[in-house]
């Protein structure tokens, strides 16, 4: 358990990658190894805020062609076709870009990192009553010029912002104008495209949305405490700033966790130690995404904000078979067919995380077509098309040139979780375009 433990910040690659394939396996944090965090007081942000609808100042009025029809479109029905010929600009990802001198995390730069197959990189999604275009840098940038486009969440929204950053890099040139890493990695990150582009793109690291102090905020510690009633800052604060804000969590919430609400222990959630009332994952996610949009429609400085994209989980896909730093534990290399009930079923948790968010989302939208007219709400439901891909993530290429082209030892570092970069992920940035468009 060592490496779950404790992270340095001069810790070794293998180290790092270690401590945070660890934590994608919800069981290991069962284990207990001090006595509960007791947060003695708790301030209450959401409070702070009041109601004021705000008529739009500005708006994301550039349509792209096809829009109309596209907004017509189920694009999380369909199926992963081969696309070896195309594996660029058609969507395949395979050419889209060249991770190698990206502002992005190491781990998934799969090309780099020397994944042997490359079939990953050409399996191009096709809804089954619409054609989804590939991201247009280009376009993206005039989208959102003279805005700023954040992502707010757990590592999966950061794996995104940096894929979509290194694709945009393909028409213009990035300038990282903030970072901020502390023990955790990339915790908060801003990218600007200069003028005449003038748009920003910024990570918040956010795992739980509300405040938590534990294991993801140091590794060292064992437990998670999550403050239900406290908004994370900076995101909360920089809500002002924001005009496309993108939310992409629900990985922590199988972790267990002691809950509080207006200071007090409400629940817990695998801790049979503590004899508390249990909460579920979904409960817990579901109250957390709905405190956090009723705060996004309520508070008044966010009057820039036009548009709340919320992305459904993307399942990992650790091997069951194997343990999580086999060899084997991520290595299949071409997607599942289509079979909802067959290998790409979604898992239970899984599944009931996503329906939160398809159902919290819809009652925001509602609420906010009343008390926020113009703040537009929408569901990037990308849980089916990432559970047919298993073939797209790191696995144990998570370091440069790892394994040299040989051999690798039975045991090893995996990741199972994120997505390679170029891979599938440029296809929830491909959605994530019409959506921005399509206001
Ligand atoms: C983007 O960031 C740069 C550098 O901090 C800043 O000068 C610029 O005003 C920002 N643009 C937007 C649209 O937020
Ligand atoms: C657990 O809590 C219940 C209700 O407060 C109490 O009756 C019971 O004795 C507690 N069990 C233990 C083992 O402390
Ligand atoms: C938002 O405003 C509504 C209506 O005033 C209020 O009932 C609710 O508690 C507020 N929620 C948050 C999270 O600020």
């Amino acid at each position: 358990m060592a490496a779950a433990e404790v992270e340095h910040s001069g810790s070794s690659l293998p180290k790092k990658l270690a401590t945070f394939a660890l934590c994608a396996i919800f069981t290991l944090s069962l284990i207990y190894f001090s006595p509960p965090l007791i947060i003695s007081s708790t301030t209450n942000l959401l409070s702070q805020f009041q109601t004021r609808a705000r008529a739009r100042t500005t708006d994301l009025s550039t349509h792209l062609p096809g829009v109309a029809v596209w907004k017509q479109c189920d694009y999380s029905d369909g199926k992963w076709v081969w696309d070896g010929d195309h594996g660029g600009a058609a969507g395949g990802g395979g050419s889209r870009y060249d991770s190698e001198n990206c502002d992005m995390k190491m781990t998934y730069k799969c090309v780099i990192n020397g994944k042997p197959d490359g079939g990953y990189l050409h399996w191009r999604w096709q809804p089954a009553s619409c054609n989804l275009p590939a991201l247009d840098p280009a376009a993206f940038l005039r989208l959102l010029r003279g805005k700023r486009l954040a992502f707010v969440g757990d590592s999966t929204a950061r794996n995104q912002a940096e894929a979509l950053v290194c694709h945009l890099a393909t028409a213009a040139r990035p300038v990282t104008v903030r970072r901020d890493e502390e023990r955790l990695g990339r915790k908060f990150w801003r990218w600007a495209f200069p003028s005449p582009h003038d748009v920003n793109v910024s990570t918040y690291w956010s795992p739980f949305l509300v405040r938590s102090e534990g294991h993801s905020e140091d590794y060292g510690m064992a437990h998670e405490v999550v403050v239900l009633d406290a908004l994370t800052e900076p995101w909360a604060s920089d809500l002002a700033a924001m005009d496309v804000m993108v939310i992409s969590a629900g990985h922590w919430f199988p972790h267990s966790a002691v809950y509080y609400d207006d200071g007090e222990i409400v629940g817990v959630h695998g801790r049979p130690d503590m004899n508390r009332t249990e909460m579920s994952a979904p409960s817990v996610y579901r109250k957390v995404l709905r405190r956090t949009l009723e705060h996004v429609i309520n508070a008044t400085m966010a009057d820039k904000l036009e548009l709340v994209v919320v992305e459904t989980i993307a399942p990992a896909h650790f091997d069951g078979r194997y343990s999580w730093n086999h060899r084997d534990a991520c290595s299949r290399q071409r997607p599942y067919d289509g079979d909802v009930d067959g290998e790409a079923k979604v898992g239970d948790t899984e599944a009931e995380l996503r329906k939160a968010v398809l159902e919290e989302v819809a009652a925001a939208a509602t609420a906010a077509r009343r008390r926020r007219p113009g703040l537009r709400f929408e569901v990037l439901d990308v849980t089916r098309l990432a559970a047919m891909r298993p073939d797209a993530h790191p696995g144990v290429y998570i370091y440069k040139n790892a394994y040299g082209g040989g051999p690798v030892p039975e045991t090893a570092a995996n990741d199972c979780l994120h997505w390679c970069a170029p891979g599938p992920v440029d296809t929830f940035n491909d959605i994530l375009m019409q959506m921005i468009a399509g206001g």
